[in-house]
């Protein structure tokens, strides 16, 4: 991998550079925006802030997911986790650059707390990351189950007009699953108690921020 010929300094030039671009740029997706296809309807005030609270959350989970493996293949001990770990990145910054699409056209902006999600995500990536491979890999699968557990809340929940939302939450959804079979299927490690439970609960105040801030 062309991460060992880099040396510390490079690759905290490379991270530092990478959350930049996923907090303030926007990293361009390598695949077509799903919500191409979508007729663009127009949502009444209620709907629009409902719906652009709803892919508010999303990109801040984007953003966190991002950070989070960026954080786990920073200490990643085997070069197949590590790319593991960093092709499931790119995917996800499909899904950032989607979710911030749709936030413009609903007239809307990301968290202005992205900074803080994507440090603290990092964090604990590195921290879970420091326990060897196998917990990486299962914290690839707990996070991947969870935000398709959400994703499926945000489906039911997006008002009934906006098909170009959901026709992004779709894809979303089934790269999530994908992402969380590959992981076990490389030999993820079932988390213990009460880990599943307490990202849960930071999810959960994740969510009720990105909502509004
Ligand atoms: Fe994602
Ligand atoms: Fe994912």
């Amino acid at each position: 991998m062309q991460n060992r010929a880099l040396t510390p300094f490079d690759r905290v030039a490379v991270e530092a550079q990478r959350a930049l671009e996923t907090v303030l740029g926007s990293p361009p997706a390598l695949r077509a925006n799903p919500a191409a296809m979508e007729a663009d309807v127009v949502l009444d005030e209620v709907e629009r802030r409902h719906a652009a609270g709803l892919m508010r959350i999303n990109h801040v989970g984007e953003v966190c997911a991002q950070a989070l493996y960026c954080g786990q293949a920073a200490v990643a001990r085997d070069d197949a986790t590590r790319a593991h770990l960093l092709e499931a990145a790119q995917e996800e910054t499909d899904h950032l650059a989607w979710c911030a699409d749709r936030l413009r056209e609903l007239d809307s902006r990301p968290s202005l707390l992205n900074p803080l999600w994507y440090a603290g995500s990092f964090a604990i990536g590195a921290l879970a990351g420091l326990r060897g491979d196998g917990w990486n890999l299962g914290f690839v699968v707990e996070t991947e189950r969870q935000v398709e557990a959400h994703i499926d809340e945000h489906l039911a929940s997006l008002p009934a007009g906006d098909g170009r939302s959901r026709a992004i939450l779709e894809v979303m959804k089934a790269d999530e699953a994908r992402h969380a079979d590959e992981a076990e299927a490389a030999g993820a490690r079932v988390l213990p108690v009460p880990v599943p439970s307490l990202m849960a609960a930071a999810s959960k105040v994740m969510k009720a921020i990105a909502y509004r801030v």
